[in-house]
């Protein structure tokens, strides 16, 4: 059994450090270009309430009652409601998609670490769409350059889930997260004042269904759980410390709610900058924070200071929540007893970096890693917990977990987990999937 978060608002603020990361500020945005803004944002939206943050909740009630690892937390809720072992296998899927997502995360974190020099430096000053995605170009073109800072983003993380996750990551979040918001909000007011923000506004908040394809739709749940953190044992991981007094609902619906914030933000501060921009189109893909942010940094007073800040923030954020990625497996090598947390960390690390160098150098590798893992791994494991949870799980168990007996909440929760989550995930998963390989 492990130690506990101090109180409810540490595991607040370590679940919010693992959930806030690339996936709002560098991914929300760019895959919203792509699938043509507003309806994509809606269906993501509706997502996150009636799928992520539900499903969450049922993520952490499995973490703490179990309160061990996600492999070994999976197998005791399995015992105890006299199932078959298979249903283990939600945690080793967990430990694999978690590895596999580190793959590509890190690469792109490490040109975020790329970026706090650049800016730093002065590169972006003055630049307009067409440098700064040519500067983007230059980086993507220089595998050794990717490779070294994958690299120190590789061993910034090992270091600290070799140190232990309770330790020292309540800090980073309670000191550093406000700060990207406050940044954030900065960004924001120069792409009011400079931007084109009523264009902004109106791609990231206008309905236009004929945009939207299945494919989008998938996209869009995909993001839910990669956003969230969830389907894949992370936030289970998280669950297993937190102390029993705490109420799952309010403190997950608080995450759900800081998260979304912080990627329409990044949404509101990216897109009037690019339409205010020649040169830069919302569709640009990976590279669009790369290349929109530059602009505004490279042309506003104080933009090499805060330019340097910002990318130093993001690079921060990824980094409490590729802990998130590795911590699972960890757990569960050290339960084992047969490694130490030390050994253990080094070896997933290692697996992680390897699949870093192939994403670095075939652009297919970093495609299919996120694709597998967004729009089938998670999906899936969020499937089965909801199954699991909603009908599998004594309902006394359940509800004393959930620390709700009686409470209205409590049963349109679990309605939801039920019932509207798992068709809803299976659905979209089946279009989706049939239009990507066979429509
Ligand atoms: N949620 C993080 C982000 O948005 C990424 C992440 C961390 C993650 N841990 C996870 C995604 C576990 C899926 C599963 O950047």
């Amino acid at each position: 059994m492990h130690g506990v978060w101090a109180n409810r608002w540490t595991f607040i603020l370590a679940a919010t450090g693992s959930a806030v990361g690339l996936g709002n500020i560098w991914k929300f945005p760019y895959i919203t270009g792509e699938n043509g803004g507003g309806a994509f944002v809606l269906v993501y939206l509706l997502c996150i309430a009636v799928v992520g943050i539900p499903v969450m909740m049922a993520e952490v009630l499995i973490g703490r009652r179990g309160r061990m690892s996600p492999i070994n937390s999976m197998r005791y809720v399995t015992r105890e409601a006299g199932l078959h072992g298979a249903w283990t296998g939600i945690g080793w899927m967990g430990v694999l998609a978690g590895l596999m997502i580190m793959a590509f995360y890190s690469v792109v974190a490490g040109w975020a670490l790329s970026y706090i020099f650049s800016t730093g430096a002065g590169m972006f000053a003055g630049v307009d769409g067409e440098n700064a995605g040519a500067l983007f170009s230059g980086l993507l073109g220089n595998s050794e350059k990717q490779l070294f800072f994958h690299s120190i983003f590789s061993l910034m993380t090992l270091a600290i889930v070799a140190a232990g996750v309770t330790r020292g990551l309540g800090m980073v979040a309670r000191v550093l997260m406000p700060f990207l918001f406050v940044v954030l909000i900065i960004l924001l007011g120069y792409g009011i004042v400079k931007g084109d923000f009523v264009a902004g506004l109106h791609f990231l908040f206008d309905f236009k269904l004929d945009k939207l394809s299945w494919d989008g739709v998938l996209i869009a749940l995909g993001h839910a759980f990669f956003t969230l953190s969830l389907g894949m044992g992370a936030i289970m991981a998280y669950g297993a410390y937190m102390p029993d007094h705490a109420s799952v609902g309010r403190t997950i619906i608080t995450v759900g709610i800081l998260d979304t914030v912080v990627a329409l933000i990044a949404g509101l501060a990216i897109f009037p900058i690019v339409f205010g921009s020649p040169g830069l189109v919302p569709g640009e893909g990976p590279g669009l924070m790369f290349v929109s942010l530059p602009v505004a940094f490279g042309n506003m007073a104080g933009g090499q200071l805060f330019g340097t800040l910002f990318f130093l923030l993001v690079s921060v954020a990824a980094w409490s929540s590729a802990v998130s990625l590795i911590e699972p497996g960890v757990a569960w090598l050290v339960e084992s007893k047969k490694f130490s947390r030390v050994g253990s960390s080094i070896v997933l690390t290692l697996f992680a970096w390897l699949g870093g160098v192939a994403s670095i150098y075939t652009s297919f590798m970093f495609d299919t890693l996120d694709m597998l893992t967004s729009q089938i791994m998670l999906p899936l494991g969020g499937l089965f917990i909801a199954i699991f949870v909603g009908w599998l799980m004594r309902r006394a168990i359940v509800c004393s977990e959930m620390d709700a007996e009686g409470h209205p909440l409590f049963d349109i929760w679990l309605f939801i987990v039920r019932y509207i989550s798992p068709i809803l995930v299976a659905l979209v998963l089946v279009f989706g999937l049939y239009k990507k390989f066979a429509g």
